[in-house]
């Protein structure tokens, strides 16, 4: 019998993981499908036995159940208990076994782009602009990869507050504090919606004074290119588009449904062409 996976969301209908799984099934030659199932929050409890009924093999969860999937599970890993939201689940021997591998996706996409980033990381300053969900997942994995200097910047600044570690050094700032400061990091990371389809000219804060050299991310796909993005190329930064955190994301959790490593580096382009429209 196949392998059978799904993504639990609300909306879900614009995912692209169903594409992504896919292309994993076929690259490691194995059988299965993977679906959307549309949730509202209301309805997650009763598709959540629904689905222990039908033994699925795993499954991702995303907006809005990341947070209250986690009364459901048997085991929660750790890194998902520290940021208290999980996007990977694992049916093993009839328990279910919570991951969050968002973060970890994330490093490992800006680690294939950039690995000189991840080289004495103890001299380098990272900055990390928004406090959401997403913003915690990279700044713990962030941490993880040996960055020692880690400061937030948010619209709402008690909010980053929330996040900040005692293992690290962290500063918090208004996203106008960052702004004027932006030049003495190395990394500065977009994780807030601004920018995001279809309010495309948005950006927090202007990347005009970046350090020459830095590398500039952003988190959000819809378009490739951000107006922060163009910003902060036009500024002479190397930049880092949102698609690949994607990809690694989702390699991660298969390889924890299924045990197969997965390179995804070769979906980038063609991922990126779908994105487009092409
Ligand atoms: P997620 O879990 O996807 O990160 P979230 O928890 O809703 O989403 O967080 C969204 C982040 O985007 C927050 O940092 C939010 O700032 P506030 O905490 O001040 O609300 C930020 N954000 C959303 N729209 C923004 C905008 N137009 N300008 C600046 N920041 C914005």
């Amino acid at each position: 019998m196949g392998l059978f996976f799904c993504v639990i969301g609300h909306p879900i209908e614009h995912s692209l993981s169903p594409w992504i799984h896919g292309q994993f099934l076929n690259m490691s030659g194995k059988q299965g499908i993977y679906r959307t199932l549309d949730v509202p929050e209301k309805e997650l409890g009763q598709t959540l036995q629904f689905l222990k009924k039908l033994e699925i093999d795993g499954f991702n969860i995303t907006v809005p159940h990341k947070e209250r999937i986690i009364k459901y599970l048997d085991e929660l890993d750790p890194l998902a208990e520290q940021m208290g939201a999980v996007n990977t689940v694992v049916h093993k021997e009839g328990k279910w076994f919570g991951y969050n591998t968002d973060g970890k996706g994330y490093i490992r996409s800006l680690q294939s782009e950039y690995p000189d980033l991840f080289e004495d990381q103890t001299d380098k300053k990272a900055l990390i602009i928004g406090a959401g969900g997403a913003a915690r997942g990279i700044y713990f994995a962030l941490m993880d990869s040996g960055f020692k200097q880690i400061d937030l910047a948010n619209r709402t600044v008690e909010r980053a507050h929330q996040i900040k570690s005692s293992n690290i050094s962290t500063d918090v700032f208004s996203l106008q504090e960052a702004e004027e400061q932006l030049g003495i990091y190395d990394l500065v990371i977009q994780t807030t919606k601004a920018g995001m389809y279809p309010n495309v000219h948005e950006h927090p804060l202007s990347p005009m004074n970046v350090k020459h050299r830095a590398v500039v991310s952003d988190i959000v796909y819809r378009p490739i290119e951000t107006t922060f993005l163009a910003a902060a190329r036009a500024s002479g930064a190397r930049i880092h588009f949102g698609h690949g955190m994607l990809l690694y994301q989702a390699a991660f959790s298969f390889e924890l449904w299924t045990g197969i490593p997965i390179d995804p580096a070769p979906l980038l382009t063609p991922l990126e062409q779908k994105l487009k429209g092409e």
